[in-house]
């Protein structure tokens, strides 16, 4: 089964199309980032102008590259959210009039079932069940992934996803947006001189809340003599904070569920750190941990094809209905 995956639920149009039994053929994408630089953040009205102009020549160029020709397409997967509307109804409207046009099935997917299955285009997958870390700009979500589809919420982020407070530190030091990566990189020159709390460890339970460091690395700032090396400092102890954070939590649904494997995805994933703390995580608690390529962390085409593939070959497609879900729980 050939199917092309349209992602635009926020800055980035992503394109890829996906076989069945051959795995990935062709995916590309463009990141809008560089326009909403100016901005501090992503201007919705904006996001969905740029996916209208980039969506109809990215998918020609996916066609192109996978020699897939319209005709050989057997399916359409698109994200239906959550979003921003308008960015989302861009995907939407063009997958499902290719979809009509083209006389085949469109399914609607979650883009964060996107991010979770990620993993699944690497080699080795993993297999199931499995712990699933979903770290992204909007999300933080511990899962006990049983069968896709079968997903059993363990513990989410009370407030700030991991990734807003990647971002949202960023901003307040002045790092610019989106500030994860480039909060990350300042912190490699930094000195470990401060350490932040480790929200919500001293107690029991899975759930996360990261707003608090966002405010106690502004108060850390303000206290210091504000040069470039407390700010580096400061961004590591910040990083670090996630980065045990999310390896304690880890560590718990591992032991709370007695799975072996540990699948790590969402834009945060990319971090570094946090992939070398829950790597070593892993090897004490001798388990395996999985990771998307880095390039398939953030947001892209490829893991909603794969998704969408495996929704169409389970027989689930929507009827004529542009399916949009600004807000839509796993
Ligand atoms: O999954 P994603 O592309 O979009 C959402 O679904 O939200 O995740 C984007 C998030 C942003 O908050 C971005 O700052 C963060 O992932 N991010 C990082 C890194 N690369 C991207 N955060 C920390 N370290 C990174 N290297
Ligand atoms: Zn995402």
């Amino acid at each position: 089964m050939y199917v092309l995956g349209i992602e635009t639920s926020c800055d980035e149009t992503g394109v890829a199309i996906y076989h069945s039994k051959q795995g990935l053929l062709s995916h590309f994408l463009y990141s809008q980032v560089a326009m909403h630089n100016d901005y501090g953040g992503v201007v919705p009205e904006l996001a969905s102008r740029d996916h209208v102009q980039k969506l109809i020549p990215l998918v020609k160029q996916a066609l192109t590259e996978a020699h897939t020709p319209s005709a050989t397409i057997n399916g359409i997967a698109y994200t239906a959210g959550p979003g921003l509307m308008g960015a989302l109804l861009v995907g939407a409207t063009v997958a499902r009039s290719l979809a009509w046009a083209w006389q085949i099935p469109a399914v609607a997917v979650h883009h964060m079932e996107g991010h979770l299955l990620a993993t699944m285009l690497e080699t080795p997958a993993p297999q199931l069940p499995f712990v699933a870390l979903l770290i992204s700009g909007g999300h933080t979500l511990l899962i006990r992934v049983d069968a896709i589809g079968a997903y059993q919420i363990l513990g989410e982020s009370l407030d700030d996803a991991a990734g807003e407070a990647f971002d949202k530190t960023a901003k307040l030091l002045g790092i610019g947006y989106p500030g994860g990566a480039k909060l990350a990189q300042l912190a490699r020159q930094g000195q470990p001189v401060y350490k932040f709390p480790r929200p919500m460890t001293d107690r029991p339970g899975l759930d996360f809340s990261f707003s608090g460091l966002k405010t106690y690395a502004l108060n850390t700032w303000q206290q210091s003599a504000q040069s470039e090396q407390d700010k580096a400092n400061i961004a590591l102890a910040f990083e670090q904070a996630i980065a045990e954070t999310l390896t304690i939590k880890c560590k718990r649904a591992l032991q709370q569920t007695g799975l072996k494997r540990l699948v790590v995805a969402g834009g945060v994933s990319a971090n570094l750190t946090i992939r070398s703390a829950l790597t070593k995580l892993t090897e004490a608690q001798n388990a395996e941990i999985f990771f998307p390529r880095l390039e398939f962390c953030t947001d892209n085409g490829a893991m909603i094809a794969y998704a969408g593939c495996q929704r169409l070959l389970a027989n689930q497609q929507q009827d004529l209905a542009i399916v949009t879900k600004p807000r839509w729980p796993l």
